[in-house]
């Protein structure tokens, strides 16, 4: 095993570490070469660890995704998703007794005080709920700040555990809000899936109507999106969090970044493509514009940055999605024929096969969101309400321990120096 690599720069020799990773890639350590007067070159981070961390761990090409070691099919067959958020806060499983405190904690603290609540008046019906989702959440820095000591591991897990139980209750006022509904309060007797089902489309005060199929197919929907290592949007949260700055800040960060078709908007963008492409025989043209590289369209729900086999997180949804279908009755909807018919084409594509280009957890979920009659601007409200266990347990271990604030740095192309110009001169 290589414990250090070297490096010539100018004709001076330099060893640079390597950190041992227990799964995955070794990292190399070139936090010295600044004393060498270079910086290194990544832009995207595609070869850049921007951290260390024991939550979650991705091999890419073997399709493995595991939440502090447990695979995630495991997870998704056999857990649920607060017990996945207590295992991602805590980086190990609950006992019984454990779980059923951490179940009362969140169940507890899922009502949003009525005066907070008016923060929704401010925004007009035609809002797009992951605005109102990423301010709401910003604004519950204005609850929680006074007193919050982020060093401190209690204020932390307070803090994800407001989180994890308010964030259901914002998604579904922000939904309620959209279609200019009145809000329906968390019903504590609802386990979390049903609870904010019951929130979107029951009645304060009803018995909940929510089949128990689609609250379970919801929950694992929960368990895939729960965390997903150093994403675009955990590392906001991250980057965000190493200034210090309020969790309920970082979060809403967190949440901002989900929001690009790239990331977490996707999903919505997925029915979006499928709304556009709206027909079987129209299938061929849009695979001919994805590969065209003159034309910026892209097929939505296909290609990861990390997995270039298989999204394994996709292969669970796939077969939930099937079971949501089944129960709903619509195998026969026709923007769900497009979706299978873009999926074999792009399976037998040459250009696709070349760039290990496949279907993604967003192209399986937004179809499940579909079927289950989620309206489509709430898909990425969902994508986030997932992965708040993930992010709320990173930005905690990035500060169980010393961390630095983050600042890259630039290869800059700029101007050098030139000498201001009058208007009248230009
Ligand atoms: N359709 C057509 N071509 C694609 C696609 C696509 N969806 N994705 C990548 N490519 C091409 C890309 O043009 C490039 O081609 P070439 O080598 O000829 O220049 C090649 O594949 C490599 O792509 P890349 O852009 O270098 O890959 P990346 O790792 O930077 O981007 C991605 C990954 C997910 C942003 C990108 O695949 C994409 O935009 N996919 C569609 C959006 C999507 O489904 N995002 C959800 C990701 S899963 C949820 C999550 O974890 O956030």
């Amino acid at each position: 095993m290589k414990h250090t690599v070297q490096i010539t720069i100018d004709g001076k020799t330099t060893d640079l570490p390597v950190l041992e990773a227990t799964a995955g890639l070794d990292v190399v350590d070139v936090r010295s070469l600044i004393s060498q007067g270079v910086y290194t070159y990544d832009p995207g981070f595609l070869s850049t660890a921007a951290c260390d961390s024991t939550i979650t761990y991705i091999d890419g090409d073997a399709g493995i995704l595991t939440y502090c070691g447990y695979p995630i099919e495991q997870l998704a067959d056999h857990s649920e998703h607060l017990e996945v958020c207590y295992l991602l806060l805590h980086s190990e499983l609950p006992t019984a007794a454990q779980l059923h405190q951490f179940k009362s904690d969140i169940t507890d603290r899922m009502p949003v005080d009525p005066q907070f609540a008016q923060i929704f008046n401010g925004f007009t019906q035609t809002s797009h709920p992951m605005s109102m989702l990423c301010a709401a959440v910003a604004g519950l820095a204005s609850l929680f700040h006074e007193g919050l000591d982020i060093y401190n591991p209690d204020h932390r897990l307070e803090s994800a555990m407001q989180l994890i139980a308010k964030i259901p209750t914002l998604a579904a006022m922000s939904y309620r809000k959209s279609i200019g509904a009145t809000f329906v309060d968390p019903d504590p007797a609802l386990g979390y899936a049903e609870n904010f089902l019951n929130m979107c489309f029951g009645e304060t005060g009803r018995a909940s109507q929510v089949s128990p199929t689609l609250a379970h197919a919801l929950d694992k929907i929960f368990i895939l999106h729960a965390d997903h290592e150093q994403n675009a949007s955990t590392s906001t949260v991250r980057l965000a969090g190493s200034t210090e700055a309020n969790p309920y800040a970082a979060i809403a960060a967190g949440i901002a970044a989900l929001w690009g078709p790239s990331h977490g908007g996707a999903n919505e963008a997925v029915l979006d493509m499928l709304n556009e492409i709206g027909d079987l025989s129209r299938v061929g043209e849009y695979v001919d514009k994805a590969k065209d590289k003159e034309d910026p369209f892209k097929l939505m729900g296909f290609g990861h940055r990390v997995y270039k086999n298989f999204d394994p997180r996709a292969t669970v949804m796939q077969a939930s999605c099937q079971a949501v279908l089944a129960e709903q009755g619509v195998e026969e909807e026709p923007l769900l024929k497009v979706a299978s018919a873009l999926e074999k084409i792009a399976r037998e594509e040459a250009y696709f096969i070349d760039r290990k280009l496949y279907p993604n957890i967003d192209f399986y979920s937004g179809i499940t969101l579909k079927a289950m009659g989620i309206p489509t601007p709430m898909y990425t409200a969902l994508f986030a309400l997932g992965r708040m266990p993930g992010w709320i347990a990173h930005w905690s271990e990035m500060l169980s321990s010393p961390f630095k604030i983050g600042r890259p740095r630039q290869l800059y192309l700029g101007p050098v120096k030139r000498d201001y110009v009058p208007m009248d001169q230009r």
